[in-house]
C-alpha cells in the first residue's frame, strides 16, 4: 500500500463533527454508524492518509476553510464546503430518496417515482456539482503526490470516479465502494437515462467497484452489460478499453471495540433499564429508514401475540430507532407510521402492567449496546439492506444466546443466514412464526446458533475487510502498471 502513494478516503459523512464549546474552543464528536468505524480502520492503517467529507455543521465550515487537512485523533480530515442549495438537492432529492429508493426497491412503482424537471434539476444543480466539488478536493489533496490511491465511498459519490479520472488521469488508483444493495438491471432502469447511464459510465472509470455481497456484485455487472453493453467476465467488466474489477468485500466490525463498549459505564447504566423490561427481550436497532421494514416488524409481532396469547406479558419488544433524513417527506411520514403501528399493538394487546412495545425514536447508542448484551431475539427484517452491522455487532457481545431473525435480503444473510432464522421481509405471517420459534427455541439450539454467529463474525473482522481490499489494490497495480 505504501508503494502506491498517499491514500485519500472520501465519504459524504465524515468521522467527526465540529462545534464550539461553551468557552469558545473547538470541540468535536465522533460520527456514529458502521461506515465511519470501518473507514477509520482504513485510514488508521496508512500513514499520511487524508479523509475528505462534507462539512455539515457551522464549525465544520470553519474547518473547511483551513488550507491544510485538520488533524484530530490521529486522523487528517479535509472538509468540503458545498453550496447549501446544491447539497440539499443532492442529499434530499437525488441521493435520498431517488438512488436509495431504487437500490432498496422501495418505490410503489404504479405511482412513484414521478420523474421530471425536479429530478433533472437535482441532478444538474445538485448531484453533479457536489460530486465535482468532492473531486476538486481530491485533486487538491493529491497535488504533488505520485500514484495516489483514492477510495470513494457510497452512492452519494457515484460521479466522483469520472471527475477524478478526468483530472488525474491513469496514474491514480480509484475505487468506489457501494455500501448499499445493487438492484437487478430492470429496477436500475427506473432511473432516468441520464442518471442510469451517467452513473454507470462514471463507475466504470474506477479501477475497482466494490460491494458487500456476491449478489450485488453480480447484479452490478449484469446492469453494466444490460445498460451500457459492457463486456462482463468473472469479476471483471471491460468497457471502452478499460478493465474494471468488480469485487465483494463483506464489511465487518471490530469485535474488541464492542467488547470494551459492553463494559463501559454508560452501557452498564442503561443495562439497569433494559434488564427491568418484563419477559423475554425482542430487540431491533435501526435508523428510521423505510428500508428497515419497521412497520411490518410490528405487524408481525402483533400477529404473533394474536396467535399465541400465552406469550402476552412474557416478552417485550424494544425498538431503538435513530431518527434519520427527516427532511425527506417519505422519512417523516414513515416515522409517523412507525409510531402509529407500535401504538396499535400496545392498545390491542397491552395490559395495565405490560406494554408489548417500547419504542424509542432517539439516538441512544449506550442503550442499544446494553440491549445487544441482553436480547433473546434480534429482529433484522429489512426490505433490503447493504449489510446490516447490527447483526454483527450484537452477535459478539450478546450474553443470552440470542437468536437472530434475519431477512434474506440483508447483505449479512450471505455470511450469517445459516445460523439465523431466515425470513422473507414481505411475509408478515412468516415473520410472526419466526419470532415465536425464536422465543421458544430450546436452549441447546440457541447456544449452538449463537456460538456459530459469534465465530463467523470473528472470522472476518474489519481488519480482514481492509486487508482484502489492500491486497487487491496491490494486485491491480501490479497487473496494470
Ligand atoms: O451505508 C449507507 C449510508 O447511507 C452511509 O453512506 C451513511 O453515512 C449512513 O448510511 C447514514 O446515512 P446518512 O449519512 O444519510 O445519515
Amino acid at each position: 500500500m505504501e508503494e502506491g502513494g498517499r491514500i485519500i478516503v472520501v465519504s459524504n459523512r465524515g468521522p467527526v463533527t465540529f462545534s464550539r464549546g461553551e468557552s469558545g474552543e473547538r470541540e468535536h464528536s465522533r460520527g456514529a454508524g458502521g461506515l465511519v468505524t470501518a473507514l477509520n480502520a482504513v485510514v488508521r492503517r496508512a500513514e499520511n492518509a487524508v479523509w475528505i467529507a462534507s462539512a455539515q455543521s457551522e464549525e465544520d465550515l470553519a474547518v473547511a476553510k483551513e488550507p491544510a487537512p485538520y488533524e484530530v485523533e490521529d486522523l487528517r480530515i479535509r472538509l468540503v464546503e458545498h453550496d447549501p442549495k446544491s447539497y440539499d438537492l443532492m442529499y434530499n432529492v437525488l441521493a435520498n430518496p431517488l438512488l436509495w429508493f431504487v437500490q432498496h426497491g422501495l418505490y410503489d412503482l404504479p405511482y412513484s417515482p414521478a420523474l421530471g424537471e425536479e429530478t433533472r434539476r437535482a441532478w444538474e444543480e445538485g448531484y453533479v456539482p457536489v460530486n465535482r466539488n468532492f473531486a476538486e478536493a481530491v485533486v487538491e489533496t493529491a497535488a504533488g503526490e505520485e500514484s495516489p490511491t483514492v477510495l470513494l465511498h457510497d452512492y452519494q459519490l457515484y460521479m466522483a470516479p469520472l471527475f477524478v479520472r478526468e483530472r488525474l488521469g491513469g496514474d491514480v488508483f480509484i475505487s468506489l465502494f457501494v455500501h448499499i444493495p445493487w438492484p437487478e438491471p430492470d429496477l436500475w432502469r427506473v432511473l432516468p437515462g441520464y442518471v442510469r447511464e451517467g452513473v454507470l459510465e462514471s463507475l466504470l472509470a474506477a479501477d475497482v467497484v466494490a460491494f458487500h455481497t456476491r449478489r450485488y456484485a453480480r447484479a452490478f455487472a449484469e446492469t453494466a452489460a444490460a445498460v451500457l453493453g459492457a463486456e462482463v467476465g468473472d469479476g471483471v467488466v471491460r468497457y471502452r478499453g478499460r478493465e474494471v474489477w468488480v469485487r465483494e468485500y463483506p464489511i465487518s466490525i471490530d469485535p474488541e471495540e464492542f467488547e470494551e463498549l459492553a463494559g463501559s459505564e454508560a452501557v452498564l447504566e442503561q443495562e439497569k433499564y433494559v434488564k427491568g423490561l418484563p419477559g423475554k427481550l425482542l430487540l431491533r436497532v435501526d435508523r428510521t429508514d423505510l428500508s428497515k421494514n419497521v412497520v411490518r416488524g410490528f405487524a408481525a409481532y402483533g400477529r404473533m401475540l394474536e396467535r399465541h396469547p400465552e406469550m402476552k406479558g412474557e416478552v417485550t419488544f424494544l425498538a431503538q430507532l435513530q431518527p434519520s433524513r427527516t427532511d425527506v417527506p417519505e422519512y417523516a411520514e414513515y416515522m409517523e407510521a412507525v409510531g402509529r403501528t407500535a401504538e396499535e399493538v400496545n392498545e390491542r394487546h397491552g395490559t395495565d402492567s405490560w406494554r408489548p412495545v417500547e419504542l424509542f425514536m432517539e439516538d441512544n447508542f449506550p442503550r442499544s449496546v446494553a440491549a445487544y448484551k441482553n436480547f433473546d431475539v434480534l429482529l433484522v427484517n429489512a426490505v433490503r439492506d447493504g449489510m446490516n452491522l447490527v447483526a454483527k455487532e450484537s452477535a459478539v457481545i450478546n450474553e443470552k444466546n440470542g437468536v437472530l431473525v434475519l431477512s434474506e435480503n440483508a447483505g449479512a444473510h450471505e455470511e450469517l443466514g445459516e445460523h439465523a432464522l431466515t425470513v422473507n421481509p414481505f411475509d408478515v405471517d412468516e415473520q410472526a412464526d419466526a419470532i415465536h420459534a425464536a422465543l421458544t427455541m430450546p436452549e441447546a439450539e440457541r447456544e449452538r446458533r449463537a456460538k456459530a454467529l459469534r465465530d463467523t463474525v470473528k472470522s472476518n473482522t474489519i481488519e480482514d475487510w481492509v486487508e482484502a481490499q489492500i491486497e487487491d489494490i496491490e494486485s491491480y497495480r501490479e497487473r496494470h502498471g
